[in-house]
């Protein structure tokens, strides 16, 4: 069984993603996780999933707040990512988040901003998904995006300028 857990996550390293911020808050401050396991669920209603590992500071402050925004990074927001991602350090954010409606935070200049509220918390082995009902979706500055493949960030060449 190893042998599969370990060409399983060799597998999902081969398959390029774009890279998110998914922003929640904790003590009142704007915090992020760094997350790849995002995608759309549903058009009708807008729902969409993210997968946080259960033992990830954020799942626990998610479900306090009941509110989260999934944040679509551009190529120039490598170190937004790296902050995000940083294994057990404090998340905080206020260096690179612009608004906050009271109940959702922004990563400035991000392609888009979707903010969230909490609509479904499923158990998934070591991870929780949490299903977010759309509430709104500000869109910034068309840009190329920000990509993860092979434990590397990089970029894809759309001719957009970042
Ligand atoms: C590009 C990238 C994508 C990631 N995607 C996820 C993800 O989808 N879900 C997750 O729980 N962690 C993901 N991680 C890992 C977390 O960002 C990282 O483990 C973080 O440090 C955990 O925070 P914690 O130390 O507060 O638990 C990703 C990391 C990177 C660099």
């Amino acid at each position: 069984m190893q042998e599969v857990k370990d060409k399983f996550r060799e597998s999902m390293s081969r398959l390029a993603s774009g890279v998110t911020v998914v922003m929640t808050e904790v003590d009142g401050r704007p915090w992020g996780l760094t997350v790849s396991a995002c995608c759309s669920l549903s058009m009708e209603p807008p729902l969409i999933l993210v997968s946080l590992a259960t033992k990830a500071a954020s799942t626990q402050a998610i479900i306090n707040f009941n509110r989260f925004s999934v944040s679509i990074l551009a190529e120039d927001q490598v170190e937004v990512a790296k902050l995000g991602a940083k294994p057990g350090a404090p998340k905080f954010f206020e260096d690179f988040v612009e608004t906050d409606d009271g109940f959702h935070y922004d990563v400035k200049d991000a392609l888009a901003n979707i903010h969230c509220r909490v609509e479904q918390i499923i158990p998934a082995g070591d991870h929780t998904i949490f299903i977010g009902y759309v509430e709104n979706v500000l869109l910034g500055e068309e840009k190329s995006p920000l990509l993860y493949f092979g434990r590397q960030f990089g970029v894809f060449n759309t001719g957009l300028t970042g």
